[in-house]
């Protein structure tokens, strides 16, 4: 990892972070939804399914980058997580493959900063120690390499997620 760049997790509300980028659970459509999506939405503004609206969805695995709007983040990096589905469907391998398109989509747009919400965690059901192992691990190495990319935020929505990360960022 660069001496510079910095991971690790804080319990807050992802919209209210003032970073270059926060990231969306969103789902392939692309259109809204619960949980953070909703909150996200919410947030921005009508503006921001406005432009949703002109990206054609998303596969699973994949991310999209739109405007902030009336978010303090200059962008929303919106990324589809799997739904768990018992964890022989490829569901690591997809929730790897969101981390790592979220921090390429930030770096291209010269973002230095980035907070992920715990992708898949909350209505896809994804085990939130497995899902948690993943995020950091792909961070730290899509960090490892030259990304411009100076913070990454691991952005909680309860302690227990939080104990989690940071049991994880703790560890080498
Ligand atoms: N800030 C940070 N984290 C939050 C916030 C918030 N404001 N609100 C919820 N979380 P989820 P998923 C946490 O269900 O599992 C939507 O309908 C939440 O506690 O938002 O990927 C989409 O449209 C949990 O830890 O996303 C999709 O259809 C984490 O965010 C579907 O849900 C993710 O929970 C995606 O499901």
């Amino acid at each position: 990892m660069r001496e510079t760049a910095q991971i690790r997790a804080l319990k807050a509300d992802i919209t209210t972070l003032e970073v270059d980028a926060i990231v969306n659970a969103a789902n392939t459509s692309l259109l809204g939804g619960g949980g953070v999506d909703g909150a996200i939405h919410r947030a921005a503004g009508p503006e921001l399914l406005r432009e949703c609206r002109t990206l054609g969805g998303c596969r699973t695995g994949e991310a999209k980058i739109t405007k902030g709007y009336r978010l303090p983040a200059k962008f929303v990096i919106h990324a589809v997580g799997p739904v768990w589905r018992g964890g022989n469907h490829g569901e690591a391998g997809l929730l790897a493959s969101c981390y790592r398109n979220s921090m390429k989509l930030a770096a291209e747009n010269h973002c230095r900063s980035i907070a992920f919400p715990s992708i898949s965690t909350g209505i896809y059901g994804y085990p939130i120690e497995q899902a948690a192992a993943i995020a950091v691990a792909t961070a730290r190495e899509m960090l490892a390499d030259e990304s411009g990319i100076e913070a990454v935020l691991f952005c909680c929505f309860s302690d227990h997620d939080l104990v989690i990360y940071n049991k994880l960022l703790a560890a080498e």
